[in-house]
Parts: structure tokens; sequence; C-alpha cells
């Protein structure tokens, strides 16, 4: 007599859920300030360990911004043209870049009222002075405009500039160019090679008004972008992956479910084609872990693995398909295959996540980041307008696989090709939460005290602590419960 079918239902693991444990508390011995809830993926580091998802009612370039800003990162979408992404990805790349490419300049043989006027005109503090031969011979600024209005109306440029250009050398460290700014009580640093004007450094731009931003090596942002796992095969198509490969620095392979042949073997083509790093994903068992890992010879770009199906506030995978890996129990898998296999490969769990508390369960059972799309589609950041329904402020979020983000065309290859009517997700409203610094502190403060609760001091302790299963009970008396 056989068992094999019985068994599947007796014996097989429980998927567990957020709302199904709880971390147990665990002893204290540091104080609070020195909680660290910094994360690494692959070669770079977040200050926060949180992400918004790359869906089109989440994010676009102002929430990517913003994410990055504040220490964390916002994976752009892919449901849009080429032109579209690789001008959210330009955008996001050059927000905050401390060297200005484009820099003003005039001829040396124009007069003080020309060069007053184009700085009036672009709302700029100073030009550079260039010969005939465009090498840099003097920088004029507000400082340099004189006294005398007929100095002003008559005076020749070159009798005014700045002819001792102080300048940096390209390929100058951003506390190289901090350091000559001040030694030299400057506010502007050309940046000049041979004579030729190569960028410019301000004063302005090196502030440090946002600490815990994500920052590439040049001090830019870090940009993410949600990638088909499709191989483009004209060279047209693949030169436009070039061209966005040049702002991105982590692709982000956006499909539901990632443990494909086809798919895998797409994407090891892609990450030849281009150099900045991959996440794969979404994947949601050990054995899905443990082939991308040990069996499918991805090169040294390959950082991360995303992790959940099903789990997502609009998501009707499961629903329609009878098949799910929730977040919780996804994340717990696949970070036990990477113990097993690579541990430097980041894990990223993705979505399911309703309330703060949910981040550090996610962080217990192995995440290194989290990626949601719930938490932050309500922001004033996200794509959209806020709409009021019955009186209350709201946002549309919808899934990617809702017929709604499908209409776009540019994500169907993210669900199961060939099927072509069934919405795997759903287009909603949800309410209107303000701009995303609240949120983000909202997020935070719930992180760093139930680190606190659990004695965690960093994210690697916190993997240590312990969770138990809560009872049904429990969950009701876990929540605000008995009240009038
Ligand atoms: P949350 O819970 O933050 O989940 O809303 C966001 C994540 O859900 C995934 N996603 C989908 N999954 N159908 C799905 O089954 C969909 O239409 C859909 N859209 C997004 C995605 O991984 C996202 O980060």
């Amino acid at each position: 007599m056989t068992d094999y079918f019985r068994k599947k239902v007796h014996y097989n693991e429980i998927i567990a859920t957020f709302d199904d444990i709880l971390i147990t508390p665990g002893y204290t011995a540091f104080q609070p300030n020195e909680v660290d809830i910094s994360s690494k993926l692959g070669k770079f580091n977040f200050n926060i360990p949180l992400m918004s998802a790359a869906m089109d009612t989440v994010t676009e370039e102002v929430m990517a911004i913003k994410m990055a800003l504040l220490g964390g990162l916002g994976v752009l979408h892919r449901n849009c043209s080429f032109q579209k992404q690789l001008e959210m990805c330009r955008k996001v790349k050059l927000a905050r870049s401390f060297i200005v490419e484009e820099v003003a300049t005039i001829n040396v043989g124009t007069t003080v009222a020309e060069a007053k006027f184009m700085m009036e005109t672009y709302g700029i503090s100073g030009l550079m002075v260039t010969d005939d031969n465009d090498k840099v011979c003097g920088i004029f600024t507000k400082r340099d405009i004189p006294y005398k209005e007929e100095d002003i109306r008559l005076g020749k440029l070159k009798d005014f500039m700045t002819k001792n250009v102080i300048s940096i050398k390209p390929g100058a460290s951003r506390p190289q160019a901090l350091k000559m700014l001040y030694e030299n009580r400057i506010e502007k640093l050309p940046i000049i090679d041979n004579g030729y004007l190569k960028g410019l450094i301000t004063k302005k731009d090196l502030k440090p008004e946002f600490p815990n931003a994500s920052l590439d090596q040049e001090g830019r942002l870090l940009c993410a972008l949600g990638l088909s796992a499709k191989y483009p095969t004209t060279t047209e198509a693949q030169s436009m992956l070039k061209e966005l490969d040049k702002y991105v620095d982590i692709f982000f392979i956006d499909v539901a479910d990632f443990y494909k042949k086809v798919d895998i073997e797409n994407t090891k083509k892609l990450m030849n084609l281009l150099d900045s790093d991959f996440v794969l994903g979404n994947i949601g068992t050990y054995e899905a872990a443990e082939h991308l890992i040990s069996k499918c010879d991805f090169n040294e770009n390959f950082i991360g693995l995303k992790v959940g199906m099903g789990s997502g506030s609009i998501c009707t995978t499961s629903i329609q398909t009878g098949v799910g890996a929730p977040t919780l129990f996804a994340t717990a898998q696949v970070a036990d295959a990477v113990k097993d296999y690579n541990q430097n490969i980041g894990i990223i769990a993705d979505g399911g996540f309703k309330n703060p508390g949910d981040i550090p369960k996610a962080l217990t059972v192995g995440a290194d980041l989290i990626m949601s799309g719930h938490l932050f589609a309500g922001c004033t950041e996200s794509p959209g307008y806020i709409d009021t329904i019955q009186g209350r402020k709201v946002k549309v979020y919808r899934g990617m696989g809702s017929k709604e983000a499908r209409a776009a065309g540019f994500v169907s290859d993210r669900y199961i090709e060939g099927s072509k009517t069934l919405a795997e997700g759903v287009s909603s409203y949800i309410p209107y939460v303000g701009d995303v610094d609240g949120v983000i502190q909202s997020l935070k403060e719930g992180l760093v005290n139930g680190m606190i609760y659990s004695g965690a001091k960093t994210i690697s302790e916190m993997k240590k602590a312990n969770v138990g299963i809560i009872t049904p009970f429990g969950q009701q008396e876990t929540k605000t419960h008995d009240l009038t």
C-alpha cells in the first residue's frame, strides 16, 4: 500500500508566512544608538535595507532618487519604452553627480554685460572663460561682477575675470576636490586636462545633505532597473541595452518565476553582454537557489537572489495557479542554500510586507534586504496622482500581472508566455501616506526596535535570532483586542 500522496499532505513542510511567526526576545547588551541596520548586496552598501519594487505604480525616477538618497534603493520598472527607461536611469544616475558635465562657458572676447546676462538667464553663479582655441583662460563668477554701473555696461570680460584658475585633474576623488575647495576658499573647481575643460565641481554639489545616500564609487546615486529575461536578437536592441548599462549599477531580472531553463540560458547571455551586476528572481525554494548558485555557471556579476512568489498584496498568482512560495518561507529556503553554497549571494525578500514588524522577521529568516511595493505605492514619490474617494486620499496600486499593467505591453514576458487571459494581479487603490521620508522613518524605527528586543546589533546578528510559530489564538492576542 502506498502512502505517496498522503505523505504530501501530512508530512510536507509547513509553509509559514509573516503572521505565523514571532521573533522570540533576546538578551540586549548594547545601547539603542549602537544598532546598525546597514546591509550589503555584492559590492554595494546600503544604510537602510529597504528597496521599492520595480512596478509602474511604485518606482520611477522620483521614487528611485529619494530611495537612494535615504540609503535604500528604488528599482525602476520596465513597463515602458526603452527611451523612457533610459531617461529614468539617466535622471537617477545624474541626480546628485558631484561633477557637472555640461559647464557653461563664454568667450574671452565678450563683455561683462554679456556674461552677467548669461548668468541671470540661466540662473547660474559663474562661467568658465575660454579662448578662441576653446582652452580655459579664466573664470567669471558673481563675485567678479564690478561695482560700477559703467564697468558692467562697457567692461571687457578679460579685465574683470579671475585669470589664475585653480583647477583639478580628471579622476580626482570627492575628498581631494573637497580639500581643494576649502583650502583655496573657492566655490567652483573646474576639471581641466591640457587646458581643456572636462567638467566642474562645485561646493554646493559636494555637500553631504543626505549622509546615508546609496552612492557609487564616483559619488553618484546607485541606479537599478528591472530587466526582461529575454535575450534581444537584433543588434539594435542589444545596443539599446548597452546604452542602459552605462547608467545602471544593478539589473534586476524581473520575472514571476525565474527557475526556468530558458530564462536561465538567456540571462547568462545577458550577463555576458552587459557589465553591470545582476540580481536574479523571483524564486521560492532551496532547490531553485541551489541550482542557480551551484549548477548554472553565472559570471561574477551575479550578486543576489530575489525571493518570494505569490505573497504580494496585489498578486493573484497563488489563487489562479495554486502555486506559491510566500516570502517568509521562500527566504528561509533560499537562505539555507546560500549558506550551503555561496554566502556572498545577497537575499532580497520581496513582497507581502504589511507591517514594519514583518521586516525584522524577514531578516531573522535570512534576508539581507527587503523589497516592497505595498509600503511605498501610497507615497507622494510614486507615479500617479492623488485621488480622493469618499473623503480619503488614495493612489492607484496595481500588480504587474494585472490586465491594466499588461495593457502597456512591455511586461507580458514577466509571466508564462502564451498565457494571455489569466491575470495574475489586480489593480486597486491604496491610502495616500505622504512623503516616503516619513514611511522610511517608521519602518526604520520598527526595525531598530525589533533588533533591540531581539538582542541583535547588526543584520548578521539578527539572522541568529530565534522565532516561534504562533497559534491562531496567539495571533489574536498579539493584535490589539478587547477594546470598545
Ligand atoms: P507587495 O506585497 O509589496 O508585493 O505588494 C510586491 C511584489 O509582488 C510582485 N508582483 C506581482 N506578483 N502578480 C504577482 O503574482 C502581480 O501582478 C505582481 N506585481 C508585482 C513583485 O515581485 C513585487 O515586488
